[in-house]
């Protein structure tokens, strides 16, 4: 056995946007969505440094101050990511002006409509690496062989064997899939996790299935021996909120600390809203506080990813997507917040409709589930690294110099899974 697979490992792909950064068709001009602030719904976030104790006392304050109107319900949830704390509540206009003015307080905001992208979140569970087991298999999609090979326009998937865990922030996944079977003695190797947007514990939207199967899918995923779990945040018509997000980036932060540690984790952020200091700091603490390497979409507005959260979080890894002949997709944000990107045109993997439904979606959402799943598929291969050293390791085997119409300030990279067989081709 490998030291490595006694720790735990975790991948987080979250996959939310506040402006759809996932088309349902090859259409390369997605849908403007505008965020629409919730009334009387705010997400506060306090002081870093602020103690515990007095935090605790500050939200029963402001719990009750509200309630005694009768018309609010205070606080709902709390979030805690590292450092970064906070809770989603709802509250008056005066109650949000005083709140404004304290000294406890970092930053107070609206909470607010977001549309979907692509979560997820890879956790190592068990998956003793074969490093001398390298397969060639017949590619199931152009993604698969692109991620493998240092040219474009091969046609097989090169890779080792190799486990991890990933939880997908997203629409949810149909867990029955065929695509997530061949786990242990059998089993689904997709589990639900939590849902914070509705009741109905399934994916009712199809994208976080997609998602899912092209991060660790047994035929169409880039780490298809990843365990999946599922954390719900849009809805069948691909809204939730960011609170939703901030809770299931939360959500998965505990899990990994209470699987023994995060530095096998990395969480995918299909979300493309417009920059949020909020969200970029919540990112942040999960990176820097808990070990999870967060990938996320660079969004699909064929703009700076600068002006995008989370891409534009130093500490989270973005993607753009590519086509087939390796051209930036017309969609596809550029710039030097970006790291690497990754095939995202015409990308086929499982969907919702039964068990083995496939569907085509191009996006950046579609882009950052391939890094996602290659975090996931080094994780499994070499166990645990910190999102410092994934982030290196995956822009560091990426194919350079390929990309056709890259952007103003993008780094020139496809992200490549560094197999024996291609590592020192150029
Ligand atoms: C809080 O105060 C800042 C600075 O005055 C302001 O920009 C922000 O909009 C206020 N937030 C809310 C929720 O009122
Ligand atoms: C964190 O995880 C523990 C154990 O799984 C659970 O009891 C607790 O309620 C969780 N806390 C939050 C804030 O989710
Ligand atoms: C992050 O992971 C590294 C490597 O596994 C470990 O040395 C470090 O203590 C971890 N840090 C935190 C905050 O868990
Ligand atoms: C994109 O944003 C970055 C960071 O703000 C900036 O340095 C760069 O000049 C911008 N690129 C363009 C073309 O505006
Ligand atoms: C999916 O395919 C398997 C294997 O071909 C088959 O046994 C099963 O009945 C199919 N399920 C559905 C829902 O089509
Ligand atoms: C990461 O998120 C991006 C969108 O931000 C998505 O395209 C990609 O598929 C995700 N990667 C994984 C491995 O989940």
């Amino acid at each position: 056995m490998l030291p490595f697979i006694t720790k735990a490992t975790c991948l987080l792909l979250l996959a939310a946007g506040v402006q759809a950064l996932a088309d349902r068709s090859a259409s390369s001009s997605p849908p403007v969505f505008r965020s629409t602030p919730i009334q009387n719904h705010f997400i506060v976030q306090y002081r870093d440094d602020l103690d515990p104790v007095a935090r605790q006392a500050h939200q029963t304050q402001v719990h009750a101050i509200a309630r005694a109107s009768g018309r609010y319900q205070g606080v709902i949830r709390n979030f805690a990511i590292g450092t970064f704390s906070g809770f989603h509540g709802e509250l008056d206009a005066q109650q949000v002006a005083a709140l404004n003015r304290s000294t406890l307080i970092k930053r107070i905001q609206p909470d607010a409509t977001v549309r979907i992208s692509s979560p997820l979140h890879v956790r190592d569970t068990s998956g003793a690496a074969d490093l001398s087991n390298i397969r060639t298999v017949q590619t199931a999609t152009w993604g698969q062989a692109r991620i493998s090979h240092r040219l474009p326009n091969a046609n097989s998937f090169v890779y080792e064997k190799g486990g991890a865990t990933a939880y997908i922030i997203d629409t949810g996944i149909l867990v029955t899939h065929s695509e997530f079977g061949g786990g242990p003695q059998g089993s689904q190797r997709a589990v639900w996790g939590a849902n914070f947007v509705n009741t109905v514990d399934t994916d009712e939207d199809g994208h976080g299935t997609h998602v899912a199967g092209t991060v660790g899918g047994l035929t169409y995923g880039i780490a298809p021996k990843t365990r999946l779990v599922a954390l719900k945040v849009f809805d069948g018509n691909g809204y939730g909120t960011w609170s939703g997000i901030l809770s299931a980036i939360s959500w998965a932060s505990n899990e990994t600390d209470a699987r023994g540690g995060g530095s096998l984790s990395v969480i995918n952020l299909s979300l493309g809203g417009d920059y949020n200091a909020v969200i970029n700091d919540a990112v942040s603490a999960a990176v820097l506080h808990h070990n999870i390497t967060v990938v996320t979409a660079a969004g699909n507005e064929n703009r700076n990813t600068s002006a995008v959260s989370p891409a534009s979080c130093p500490d989270a890894i973005a993607v753009g997507a590519t086509d087939s002949t390796d051209t930036r997709a017309s969609f596809s944000n550029w710039g030097p917040a970006m790291a690497v990107f990754a095939p995202g045109v015409d990308i086929l993997s499982s969907w919702i409709t039964n068990a083995n439904a496939t569907a085509r979606l191009t996006g950046t959402s579609q882009a950052s589930p391939h890094v996602a799943g290659l975090a996931a598929y080094f994780m499994g291969l070499d166990g645990p690294h910190t999102p410092a050293e994934m982030r290196r390791r995956i822009v560091g085997f990426a194919t350079l110099g390929r990309v056709q119409n890259a952007g103003q300030g993008s780094p020139n990279r496809i992200a490549f899974n560094g197999n024996a067989l291609e590592v020192n081709r150029v």
